[in-house]
């Protein structure tokens, strides 16, 4: 059997009560099984953790690892235009060793910056290598293979058949969902309304409730994609996936930039889950989402990086930190408090994900999903009377994450720690 202790920790629960506990955590196998004080046991692996913060690992829900090698190929142009000249002829010029390495590159950089868990939407072909390499790498996904079957603008590598579309993701679907114990799920991934018939929507709603599986998508994201869905459809995206039955609290909405009240009404109501990505958002300029007044109607949401052409590194402490600061010129200082933005980043992204009994906190039985990070280099002397959420959230970077551990399984140990081995 596997075990972790790991000792004399801050630890950062985002339990119930958002309790900041200083202790121990033994793990076993993939499971939190002990958190307590002055722990003695026989571990295979012990981690002296004096000075150090564990955090539950992050949970970006809106990510594609296939476009994290076109980084610094698509920069300065809004939406629909960078999608129609870079990014789409990037997504077809890709192939199966191509998005394998995309992948790889992006989850190494997900895990140095202390993320466990992504959804992630890949692109038209060669899904399958991108499943290999998130069961390779140990992270957790719920990953799935882009859907487009209609617009002029798509090249014709990535337009697709509404039946083959469908075909494809159910065989992906078929064989990788529940992979390792449940590590690895599929999710349905149209990729807009502009690029969905509504044949393929109806299937989509159809087989999520079949296997039970989230749908991830992008919705309300620009002024110009919006104009399009409402030309085509006489509605805003919000309320034409709702016509069509979508809107339910198995759907992942990306971006919802531009929401108008019936739209927010729909998302509290019919429980869709909110991916904000304000890096994203500002990288495109494609504007400010209103998560304050989504919030305070106690809608979902949590945060994603989107793609490395958006966003740059995946690095879920400047989405966080972003979160936080675009909001505070309009709506105050603590509107989007550190508290605030560090629950959307944890727990906040395990309801999104339908796992707020498994991941998100740092809570016994639940699975050991967590980052080690090192904060003492703000301060002379480690001091614990200064909120750790604060820190974390406005002055931590990823060169502050020591160790990230997925499913009781160290993945990433990128600065040395004072750690013994044992055999059992
Ligand atoms: N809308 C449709 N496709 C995409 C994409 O790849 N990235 C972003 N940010 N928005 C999209
Ligand atoms: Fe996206």
């Amino acid at each position: 059997m596997r075990s972790i202790l790991i000792k004399n920790a801050e630890i950062i629960t985002m339990n119930e009560k958002e309790e900041i506990l200083k202790g121990d955590i033994y793990i076993e196998d993939d499971r939190i099984v002990e958190i307590g004080k002055n722990l003695s046991h026989f571990a295979s692996k012990v981690i002296d953790a004096t000075g150090r913060t564990v955090i539950p690992g992050f949970i970006q829900t809106h990510i594609h690892l296939c476009q994290t090698l076109f980084r610094g190929q698509a920069d300065d142009l809004e939406l629909m235009d960078w999608l129609k000249q870079k990014i789409w002829p990037l997504e077809a010029s890709h192939d199966e060793e191509s998005i394998y390495y995309s992948a790889m590159l992006g989850i190494g950089e997900l895990l140095q910056s202390g993320t466990t868990t992504v959804v992630d939407m890949e692109t038209v072909h060669h899904t399958d290598s991108a499943f290999k390499a998130i069961a390779e790498s140990g992270i957790r996904a719920l990953a799935g293979k882009v859907m487009m079957d209609k617009g002029d603008e798509v090249p014709v590598l990535l337009r697709e058949n509404t039946k083959e579309s469908i075909q494809k993701s159910v065989d992906l679907l078929e064989k990788w969902h529940y992979h390792d114990g449940g590590r690895i799920q599929y999710a349905f991934c149209p990729r807009f309304v502009v690029s969905c018939t509504e044949e393929l929507l109806i299937n989509v709603r159809d087989l999520s409730a079949k296997y039970h599986v989230r749908v991830h998508t992008h919705a309300s994201e620009n002024a110009n994609e919006i104009l399009i869905v409402e030309r085509e459809h006489g509605m805003r995206n919000v309320v034409y996936l709702d016509s069509i039955g979508l809107a339910n609290e198995r759907l992942i909405l990306a971006h919802c930039v531009w929401l108008n009240e019936e739209e927010k009404r729909i998302i509290k109501e019919r429980g869709v889950k909110v991916s904000h990505c304000p890096g994203s958002n500002l990288k495109l300029a494609s504007g400010i989402a209103e998560v304050p007044s989504l919030l305070d109607s106690h809608s979902y949401v949590s945060l994603g990086a989107d793609g490395a052409p958006c966003n740059n590194n995946l690095d879920m402490f400047n989405e966080m930190r972003l979160a936080a600061i675009i909001q505070k010129p309009a709506h105050g200082p603590t509107a989007m408090n550190a508290r605030t933005v560090f629950r959307m980043a944890t727990i906040g992204g395990a309801k999104a994900v339908g796992m707020e009994n498994e991941i998100g906190s740092i809570e016994l039985g639940k699975k050991a999903d967590l980052a080690i990070l090192n904060l003492n280099d703000f301060h002379i002397y480690p001091s614990f009377d200064i909120d750790p959420i604060s820190r974390i959230v406005y002055s931590a970077t990823r060169a502050d994450v020591e160790s990230t551990i997925v499913n009781g399984k160290i993945l990433m140990e990128n600065r040395r720690m004072n750690t013994i081995d044992k055999d059992i």
